[in-house]
């Protein structure tokens, strides 16, 4: 079906035509102004300049020529030449019943065959994750969600980070604790045992561990990054501990993402990228792209017009260990080979801006990546304390993302202590509800910025947060249950009714609150297609806030349940059932479920 605007446009066009200018200025906009109006057409203004007139003139012919069909209430041309637009009362229920009855409420697909890959896990293997992977899971389930809407098939990989450093690390101190593990016994030709000889717990303290001694220490530095090489390069014993570790670390890190509402299609790891990697580099040499530097093997990614710092892209360290560079680049090749996407789309903490921008270029240079192809960073903020600095634990460790998602959820319980409800359903609420507090808190802001982490603010029914989004849910849903009582009708009866178009909106004229109620609604498709044109989860957010809003004003201005009049009490559910629905459509977008009560 049409977006609104496009209808309002099309119109235009053909009365810009009509009195003789290029319908190119036809093109109309959601007023700027609402206390004016609802939509504007500022087509005579550049007109004006192309025809050599004044813009006044224009819009009053224009304004002349527009059908009496009964779209509009009010079309007005007002000084220096702005069209100001007011829509008819049954024009936007037509609209309206249509987009209920329209498969997804009026927003039309354009990227139908097309496919994107999305990298936004990014967590290390043997490493608790943390508050700084909360943005890029959250942010990037989200740009999922929302390209999918769109009609790309979508692939979400974790790209964990499991072929570097760290497990160098864990490795050496291993073997510093537990030195006679046959894992690490060179001449032993069995089979390995299937059990992992570290727990979880014990990695959690090995890691930090020997990070802070391989800061002091070069020796266990210089063998740190021997066991990086060595297990690189296929070590038996390395590889078959290296994979008990990958094991235990996987199966915890599905449960901590999904805890977050957040999947991935493909549970891949930098270290996946490893059969693609010399491959890459014989062809990077015979292109005659890859050169020598201080014993390295490098790619060279300056550009003339840069004016900042440009290193070359490593592709084998001096030691001939592969790092972060290396497998990202073959990353890219092996998406390009399994599934030839359109785009490409990291969601990482935007400090790595550098490190993307290197890699992008090397792949363009190497011909990895033709033109039919976006490589996009999108690289997010950080989530801060108070203090304005990366959100810390009291003492100043990094909080695990866990204890983060258990604070944000008992204090929605405590909110709920004191509420008639049984244990179990106030269980369910405070996890969906402090769930979405979080990450509404989280994706309201544009991804790029930092934003400050305030628990009482984003726990809060009231503003702009997700326990208010999910609120008016719950009262829309409550009012339908009144109804239902009222008619006998079954809830889900109505729900249904109302998204075939056998409960419709009524054919006449509200108050302010209904219709502005009913503009929001009908700019449902707008705001989308700005969110995935932009790929801006944040666009989401503010779209639903208006909307609740907008809803809210409504209800309070409207008695719904016990309007006499039958066929505007059932216009009235219509209409507030396409507003739940819509509510629904966004918060899944944004990975957000809501509670049956709160
Ligand atoms: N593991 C990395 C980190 O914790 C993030 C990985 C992001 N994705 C990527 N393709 N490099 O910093």
């Amino acid at each position: 079906m049409k977006v609104i605007l496009d209808i309002l446009s099309e119109k235009f066009a053909t009365a810009f035509e009509k009195a003789g200018y290029s319908a190119e200025y036809g093109r109309c906009v959601v007023s700027n102004r609402p206390d004016l109006c609802e939509f504007q057409c500022n087509g005579a203004m550049a007109c004006a300049k192309a025809y050599k007139k004044a813009p006044i003139m224009i819009a009053n012919e224009v304004v002349a020529q527009l059908p009496d069909d009964g779209t509009f209430t009010k079309v007005e041309a007002v000084a220096p030449g702005f069209i100001n637009i007011i829509i008819a009362d049954k024009m936007l229920n037509d609209y309206l019943n249509e987009m209920a009855v329209s498969e997804k409420n009026g927003f039309e697909p354009k990227s139908i065959g097309k496919t994107a890959v999305i990298d936004y896990g990014g967590a290390n293997v043997a490493k608790p994750l943390h508050v700084g992977h909360l943005r890029p899971a959250i942010i990037g389930e989200s740009v999922k969600r929302l390209l999918a809407y769109d009609g790309y098939q979508t692939i979400g990989d974790a790209h964990l980070g499991d072929w570097g450093t760290p497990i160098g690390l864990i490795f050496t101190e291993m073997q510093v604790r537990t030195p006679d593990l046959v894992f690490f016994d060179e001449n032993y030709t069995g089979e390995y045992p299937a059990e992992c000889p570290v727990t979880l717990k014990e990695l959690e303290e090995i890691y930090p561990f020997a990070s802070a001694k391989s800061k002091e220490d070069e020796e266990y530095r210089a063998k740190a990054r021997q066991a990086v090489f060595e297990l690189q390069q296929g070590r038996r014993g390395y590889r078959a501990l290296w994979e008990r570790i990958m094991d235990i670390s996987k199966a915890d890190l599905k449960k901590n993402y999904s805890s977050l509402n957040v999947f991935f299609e493909l549970w891949y790891g930098e270290s996946d990228s490893d059969p693609y990697i010399m491959p890459m580099i014989e062809d990077m040499k015979k292109q005659g792209i890859a050169k020598i530097s201080e014993g390295a093997l490098v790619v060279d990614v300056k550009e003339e017009s840069d004016n900042k710092e440009m290193p070359p892209c490593m592709l084998l360290k001096s030691d001939g260990a592969v790092g972060y560079d290396s497998t990202d680049l073959a990353t890219i090749v092996q998406r390009m080979k399994d599934f030839a996407p359109q785009k490409i789309i990291y969601v990482v903490d935007k400090r790595q801006g550098l490190h993307f921008e290197q890699v992008f270029r090397a792949v363009r240079k190497a011909g990895i990546v033709g033109e039919d192809t976006d490589l996009i960073f999108l690289g997010n903020g950080t989530m801060n304390g108070k203090d304005g600095k990366p959100f810390k634990t009291r003492d100043g460790g990094v909080l695990r993302l866990e204890a983060l998602v258990k604070d944000v959820r008992d204090h929605v319980a405590e909110k709920m202590a004191d509420r008639d409800l049984s244990a179990e359903e106030k269980d369910e609420i405070a996890r969906k509800v402090g769930l979405a507090a979080l990450k509404y808190g989280d994706l309201s802001n544009a991804a790029t910025k930092d934003y400050i982490f305030d628990l009482e603010k984003f726990t809060s029914f009231e503003g702009n947060t997700g326990p208010y989004i999910l609120y008016t849910m719950v009262r829309i849903k409550s009012i339908l249950e009144k109804y239902s009582a009222v008619t006998g009708i079954d809830t889900d009866e109505v729900l249904k009714k109302a998204a075939n178009g056998e409960i419709k909106l009524s054919d006449t004229d509200g108050n302010d609150s209904e219709k502005k109620l009913k503009l929001q609604i009908s700019q449902f498709a707008i705001n989308i297609a700005q969110a995935v044109a932009e790929i801006a989860p944040h666009k989401v957010c503010s779209f639903l806030f208006d909307l609740s809003n907008c809803f809210n004003s409504f209800y309070h201005e409207n008695k719904i349940v016990s309007e006499e009049n039958e066929d505007k009490r059932n216009g009235f559910i219509a209409l507030i059932c396409l507003t739940l629905k819509l509510l629904e459509n966004g918060i899944e977008l944004l990975g957000i479920e809501a509670p049956e009560k709160m």
